[in-house]
């Protein structure tokens, strides 16, 4: 029996051991993106929101130079995110500071990039968290927030996961099935963008695709910038 992503570098599923097909690591891909759409101060202030354990905080770092904030209500996956940055050689540069999106704990204008990835769809009121990132942007300062594995993640990988998650959500009854389309649809971050007051902004993306679309998985952003 393989281990966890045996002979796949950087693989995250470990499903694998119940007969599925192990997938790559989508967090490099996505750091790509982010850097592309962004192309932020490599030696500015990031904050990677609802970082969780810091996967895309880790990916990023790989990138830059730049000093990474890693907020989030978890205390514990803050914990592993300081273990896996002083592992990498990070530990000067990946700090954490535990916090919600909708108080974040950081001064006005102060941040040159606030991305999140896979987070907004648990924030209590998102317009708020929106909100907050806006005033902690400095002058220039961009944000990249919402979900997707990242453009040039293989479409075949994309594909898989998406199936999995949509027969995941569908296990869970038609409301949370409903549920799960609605908070990934461009119309409902666009609305939560205008609630928030947002001055200008743009939604990326292709929103809760089905399965079998070639495109699924290249998920949903809201940027802006300041
Ligand atoms: C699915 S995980 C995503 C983790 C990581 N960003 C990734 O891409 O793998 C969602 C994260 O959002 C965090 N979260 C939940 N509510 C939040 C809130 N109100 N503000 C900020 N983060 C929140 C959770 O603690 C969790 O770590």
């Amino acid at each position: 029996m393989s281990k966890r992503g045996e002979g796949l570098p950087g693989s995250v599923d470990t499903r694998r051991r119940r007969g599925k097909r192990a997938l790559p690591d989508y967090y490099p891909f996505v750091a790509e993106d982010i850097v592309r759409l962004c192309r932020p101060r490599g030696d500015g202030l990031w904050v990677d929101l609802g970082a969780g354990e810091g996967p895309v905080a880790l990916a990023l770092a790989e990138r830059c130079q730049a000093r990474i904030i890693l907020v989030d209500p978890n205390g514990e996956a803050l914990v592993a995110a300081r273990e896996a940055a002083a592992s990498k050689g990070y530990a000067d540069r990946i700090h954490t500071m535990r916090g919600r999106a909708e108080a974040l704990p950081l001064a006005d204008r102060s941040v040159d990039l606030v991305v999140s990835r896979g987070s907004i769809y648990f924030w209590d009121d998102q317009p708020r968290g929106l909100a907050e990132v806006y005033r902690v942007l400095c002058e220039g300062g961009q944000a990249m927030i919402g979900g997707g594995m990242g453009s040039n993640y293989p479409q075949w990988a994309r594909q898989e996961f998406i199936r999995r998650r949509h027969k995941g959500v569908r296990s869970k009854g038609p409301e949370a099935y409903e549920r799960f389309l609605w908070l990934r649809d461009p119309e409902t971050f666009a609305a939560w963008a205008h609630e928030a007051e947002l001055p200008e902004f743009e939604v990326v993306g292709e929103g809760g695709k089905a399965p079998e679309d070639p495109r699924a998985g290249l998920g949903i952003w809201l940027r802006f910038e300041r």
